[in-house]
């Protein structure tokens, strides 16, 4: 086992913590996951997304983390290295190229609705939304996003942002960042919560949406929407989470570490619902607004609220950070490779990359604007069909592909030597990794493409 990596090391557990939790808190939980339980129908879908998360997400969050860990390389090399030390065939690095192409792909839509939330902390600054109404509201998110040069422009700014930090690599800048900015980030939301709580009126329907069963209403497709959200909330699928693992220390435990980063993920996903579903019934909008339902719903309750235009500036920085420090995330594997490759500076590598992912966003750049009846499937724009096809398609069969490989492939020394601080639940682990995460997300794959 390699005690350190050449890009850096985190300083402690706690700064991986924060770190791979920066990475998995973003807009797949403020942004993606209350608009995707609205388009799903509420409760069924969560359900299945909660058991995903525990079932296969955690599982193959440990077995991404130990792959990483015991490599200390970019995902490409880990993989080959586990793969040559498990006397397995070094075809498994492609899985590493899958995933540095799903991270360039996600960025490049992930970057587009990050420069809304840019955007939105300027428009609530401004107090544009104090007192509005819902229909204001929605009608002030349709003519922003319609706006090609204001949204090209906050994407770009986005994009700079991401490789500026990336460019100073694994820096203890990012660390105290993210140290400081993740607690306000849920402070803020409880706040939110309890507000919403206390003056929709509507808290409890909100509730119901979310945490009763109908299973009637849940479709095969909508069984795999909520199994791609669980890999996407918890970045899974695509190396992120090796990448940062190769930076882990190595007397950490895995397991209880994945498992307080799937926890925290999820518990502000949960509270995101409880804080845009109220407010969806009490303003009478639609629950299956699509990608928009944030930027309507927020910016109203804050107009709603007294000092508003304060906190829902603030509210937006922080959703802003989020999806930085989970940006970065996206490009380390690829940025990590280029560096041990060309044996170049991550000044280079993060331009290249940041390049690559630019050109790429320009199609959702124009996906709601000049490129808004363009389909590429069915009703699906183009950046409908990058978040669909990255989601539901290239994320859960990279975990799978991950989980064979850890609990089939990988040589038990090394898991051994992984796992040491997690004895009694490694039998546990390989079970789930071994049989239900592969066999769940091939019937659900199976059944959804039956169904169509
Ligand atoms: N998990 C992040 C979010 O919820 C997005 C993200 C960051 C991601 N890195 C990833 C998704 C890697 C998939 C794979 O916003």
């Amino acid at each position: 086992m390699k005690s350190d990596s050449i890009h850096g090391m985190w300083s402690s557990r706690l700064m991986f913590v924060l770190a791979a939790s920066g990475s998995a808190v973003g807009l797949g939980n403020i942004w993606r996951f209350p608009y995707v339980a609205g388009e799903n129908g509420g409760g069924a879908f969560v359900m299945v997304y909660l058991a995903c998360i525990f079932l296969v997400g955690i599982p193959i969050m440990v077995s991404e983390i130990l792959i990483g860990r015991s490599a200390r390389q970019s995902p490409i090399n880990a993989m080959r290295t586990a793969a040559e030390a498990s006397n397995a065939t070094s075809c498994w690095q492609l899985l590493g190229w899958m995933g540095v192409l799903a991270g360039f792909m996600i960025l490049s839509f992930y970057a587009v609705i990050a420069g809304w939330v840019l955007a939105y902390i300027f428009q609530l600054g401004s107090g544009m939304f104090t007192g509005s109404s819902g229909e204001l509201a929605k009608s002030a998110f349709d003519g922003f996003v319609g706006n090609v040069w204001e949204v090209l422009a906050w994407f770009t700014v986005f994009i700079g942002i991401t490789i500026s930090i990336t460019a100073r690599g694994v820096s203890s800048g990012l660390e105290v960042a993210v140290k400081y900015l993740m607690p306000i980030l849920f402070f803020l939301l409880v706040v939110l919560v309890i507000y919403a709580a206390f003056t929709s009126g509507h808290f409890l329907e909100g509730l119901q949406f979310l945490f009763s069963f109908d299973f009637d209403k849940l479709s095969w497709n909508s069984v795999l929407v909520a199994m791609g959200q669980a890999f996407f909330t918890l970045s899974l699928g695509m190396g992120a989470i090796m990448a940062y693992g190769a930076y882990m220390p190595k007397d950490a435990s895995i397991v209880g570490t994945a498992t307080l980063i799937a926890l925290m993920d999820t518990g502000v996903a949960l509270m995101s619902g409880l804080v845009i579903f109220p407010l969806v019934f009490a303003n009478a909008l639609e629950s299956s607004a699509g990608p928009g339902l944030m930027f309507i719903t927020l910016p109203l309750a804050f107009g709603q609220m007294a000092g508003g235009q304060f906190f829902g500036c603030v509210f937006f920085i922080l959703v802003a950070f989020a999806a930085i420090t989970s940006a970065i995330s996206l490009v380390e594997p690829a940025i990590a490779w280029i560096v041990e490759k060309l044996n170049t500076t991550r000044l280079i590598a993060a331009l290249l990359v940041g390049g690559c992912v630019w050109l790429l966003g320009l199609g959702s750049v124009f996906s709601t604007n000049i490129w808004s009846d363009v389909f590429i499937f069915g009703e699906m724009t183009f950046l409908d069909t990058m978040d669909y096809v990255t989601n539901n398609i290239i994320l859960p069969l990279g975990g799978i592909l991950i989980a064979l490989f850890a609990g089939w492939i990988l040589s038990s020394k090394i898991i051994d030597e992984e796992l040491v601080a997690d004895r009694w639940l490694y039998p546990i682990w390989q079970f789930l990794t071994r049989f239900i995460a592969p066999i769940a997300v091939s019937i659900v794959f199976i059944m959804a493409l039956l169904q169509d």
